[in-house]
């Protein structure tokens, strides 16, 4: 079982905390009194996210924050960071996301987040450091078939190498915790992420063209890109447009404060669905973001992307009944963020 502490007593090591979700977490972290140790090898993120953090948190809270500029799979980097730092938890974001490149680089995929967290887990063994947060998706759900998913709804195949990391690495805590019952292992399941912290400092930067609609359509939005592709409007769905449980960043970010506290001396493996509960269409999308930047934006309505599924929503009542966390931003609290970064960062961290 774990060790009852109060926040600042606590050392987080955060892997991947330069990253999307990472960075907000951290921001939130620090601002409710926890200690941070951050390990990125910023393969896809940036050291100006990390002096975003410092900023929006400001110089007392910063002063809470470390950073290594290491890969998670470098063993020795990782057993320095554990031997200067006395870390209680970890939350593991770490990890190749790209779900159309990992169809491409299985090897990569499988080496990079199967290996990473391999390693991370057998040095955090070494160190008697056995509690762990693990950043999973809604995807270990596959094609469901109701809903709204819950955390027990099945797990199905999966449909791309990076949606089976996911389901892998929740087997691979599971059964830790089999053989160690002294392991807590919380696997948080999020839904469709998006938005940005208010202040336009950190958000999310994809490299190239993104793969993910909100991103797109906020290229769309800055002109970056002519039109939004809606990819099918023939879904059994209200508008024919797929359907999928957007969350704001910053509450994604929340639950993983909650989390900490929940499993603080507990022991176990417990699994959280973290989204809003509520579907929003393509379309539904497209025009809280018009909304937002104040002008229709165009798309065209194209054939279905493969692999995706017509709907997808969560249950999150345990997270709020358990941990006293639910998600307090609506869609256009997500779309107004999102423009706010887009706006501040036409060009994500590269313009700053
Ligand atoms: C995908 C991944 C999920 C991952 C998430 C990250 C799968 C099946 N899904 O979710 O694991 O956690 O990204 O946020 O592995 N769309 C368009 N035009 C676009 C892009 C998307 O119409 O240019 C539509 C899609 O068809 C879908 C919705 O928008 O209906 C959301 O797509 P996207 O943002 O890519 O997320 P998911 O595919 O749901």
């Amino acid at each position: 079982m774990s060790v009852a502490k109060k926040p600042e007593d606590t050392c987080v090591l955060v892997t991947g905390g330069a990253g999307f979700i990472g960075s907000h977490t951290v921001v939130e972290l620090l601002e409710n009194g926890y200690h941070a140790v951050i390990v990125d090898d910023l393969s896809n993120s940036s050291a100006k996210a990390v002096d975003r953090v410092k900023t929006i948190v400001g110089e007392k809270a910063a002063a809470n924050l470390t950073f290594y500029e290491a890969d998670v799979n470098d063993r020795a980097a990782l057993e320095r960071v554990f031997s200067e730092n006395t870390i209680d938890r970890v939350i593991h974001f770490a990890g190749f996301k790209a779900v159309g490149e990992s169809v491409g680089k299985p090897i990569e995929y499988y080496t990079n987040n199967l290996g990473n967290t391999l390693t991370l887990v057998d040095v955090m063994r070494e160190h008697g450091c056995k509690s762990i947060i693990f950043s999973s998706s809604s995807t270990v759900y596959g094609d469901p078939d109701s809903l709204p998913l819950t955390e027990e709804s099945p797990k199905k195949p999966a449909t791309n190498p990076y949606g089976w990391t996911k389901w892998m690495i929740e087997q691979v805590l599971t059964d830790l915790h089999t053989a160690d019952p002294e392991w807590d292992v919380v696997l948080l399941r999020y839904f469709n992420p998006i938005g940005a912290h208010e202040s336009g400092l950190i958000g999310e930067d994809p490299k190239g063209i993104p793969n993910n609609l909100v991103p797109y359509v906020a290229q769309v939005a800055i002109g970056k890109r002519e039109f939004v592709r809606v990819y099918g409007d023939d879904y059994p769905t209200p508008d024919g447009t797929g359907v999928r449980d957007y969350i704001h960043v910053m509450d994604l970010a929340s639950g993983h404060v909650a989390a900490l506290a929940w499993m603080n001396g507990r022991s176990g493996v417990e699994i959280f669905n973290l989204g809003t509960g509520r579907g929003t269409s393509v379309l539904e999308v497209i025009k809280a973001f018009s909304k937002a930047c104040g002008r229709e934006l165009p798309y065209k309505v194209e054939p279905r992307r493969a692999g995706d599924i017509a709907e997808n929503y969560g249950n999150c009542d345990k997270a709020a009944r358990e941990m006293g966390w639910h998600a307090r931003y609506d869609i256009d609290d997500m779309c107004r963020d999102s423009w706010n970064w887009q706006q501040k960062n036409p060009d994500g961290y590269a313009t700053a």
